[in-house]
């Protein structure tokens, strides 16, 4: 890995930002760009740490604009490239799903045909490795039992699970017709600094430290499977380095939870860690609001093909992780 030149699109995200810091800590040797086009889901200031190391680099990119992509790969040369950007909020796709379909297909097919062309030309072709990060809400939504595997058909309900399976049958079409060397990863719903306001946990912790209503969707009884994002940025890694080329792998902790036991379990730390709340806790502010319009039931990983195949495992105590997620965040809402 080390004296790679690496591409990371999404960089200054919450996961994209996570990979960098994980990278740059990693392989020293590494020449890391971060191409971000700095949509309001960005923070820049969550890479001051590496910022002015001279193996880092930043251009601001919409991978919309195919001669952008172009020209950052020619000048760049990357002869790896994880691929984060995208737009990335449900809620958002349902009320303008444009950008969605711009960014997360469009601009996945500029990124794979201009590296094409490129790794062609310079004789990279075999080289040169694309790793697309992916979700697992391409398959859909699960009843009560069962997980999804890589097996599992592709069902995406909404706009930006649509707008993700899209670029994933790009990415499968890439391999299969011209050879290029692909990997693709489906990971569940990832917890961790640097996400955005606007997401549920972050959403949870602002607004129990406000002391206003904490919105969930419905009856709270929707499932999903939480990774640490530290753990997800590892699981990259590994398939980025040791993945075969061509595949899928999905990545999940085992981790699942209800929308409505989650919250009460970030309310009940947040109890211990702050106190403050109102008489009989935090939870007293959880409020039910109308349920988003086609919200998957159940989403659930099963993540044996990269523990047998890559030996990646989830690592990380939740509880821990949690906490530490947590006391992050409060640093952040409490300035
Ligand atoms: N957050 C999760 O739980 C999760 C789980 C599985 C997969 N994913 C996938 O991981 C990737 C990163 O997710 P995230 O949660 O960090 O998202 P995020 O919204 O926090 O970050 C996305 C980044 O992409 C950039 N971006 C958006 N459109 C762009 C464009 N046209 N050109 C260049 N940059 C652009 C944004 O500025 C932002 O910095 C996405 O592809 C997402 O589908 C996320």
């Amino acid at each position: 890995m080390n004296n790679k030149r690496i591409l990371v699109t999404g960089g200054a995200g919450f996961i994209g930002s996570n990979l960098v810091l994980h990278l740059m800590k990693s392989y020293p040797g590494c020449e890391i760009c971060n191409l971000d086009k700095l949509t309001y889901a960005s923070d820049l200031t969550f890479l001051a740490d590496v910022q002015s190391q001279k193996n880092y680099s930043f251009v601001q990119v919409d991978i919309v604009n195919r001669e952008a992509v172009r020209n950052i790969i020619r000048d760049f040369r990357p002869d790896g490239v994880f691929h984060l950007a995208a737009e990335s909020h449900v809620d958002n796709s349902i009320s303008g799903p444009e950008p969605f379909i711009m960014s997360n297909v469009v601009g996945t097919f500029n990124l794979l045909e201009e590296l094409r062309l490129w790794w062609t030309e310079e004789n990279l072709f075999d080289k040169g490795r694309f790793l697309h990060v992916s979700t697992d809400e391409v398959y859909g939504s699960l009843g009560a039992t069962g997980f999804f595997t890589e097996e599992t058909p592709y069902a995406p309900n909404s706009p930006y699970s649509a707008s993700k399976a899209s670029s994933d049958m790009l990415v499968r079409a890439y391999h299969h017709t011209y050879g290029m060397n692909v990997v693709t990863t489906n990971c569940s719903n990832n917890y961790g600094p640097h996400q955005h306001d606007e997401k549920l946990i972050p959403t949870v912790i602002r607004t129990a430290l406000a002391q206003k209503p904490i919105p969930i969707y419905g009856k709270g009884d929707n499932i999903r499977d939480w990774l640490f994002v530290g753990d997800h940025c590892k699981a990259l890694d590994d398939v980025f380095q040791k993945g075969r080329s061509g595949e899928t792998y999905n990545i999940g902790g085992h981790n699942e939870w209800t929308n409505i036991d989650l919250v009460r379990k970030i309310c009940s730390l947040l109890d211990e860690m702050v106190g403050e709340g109102p008489e009989g806790g935090y939870a007293q502010l959880i409020t039910f609001v109308k349920d988003r319009p086609g919200h998957d039931m159940r989403y659930a990983i099963d993540p044996t093909k990269i523990e047998t195949e890559l030996g990646w495992r989830n690592t990380q105590s939740f509880e821990d992780e949690m906490k530490k997620t947590l006391a992050w965040y409060i640093a952040r809402y409490q300035k």
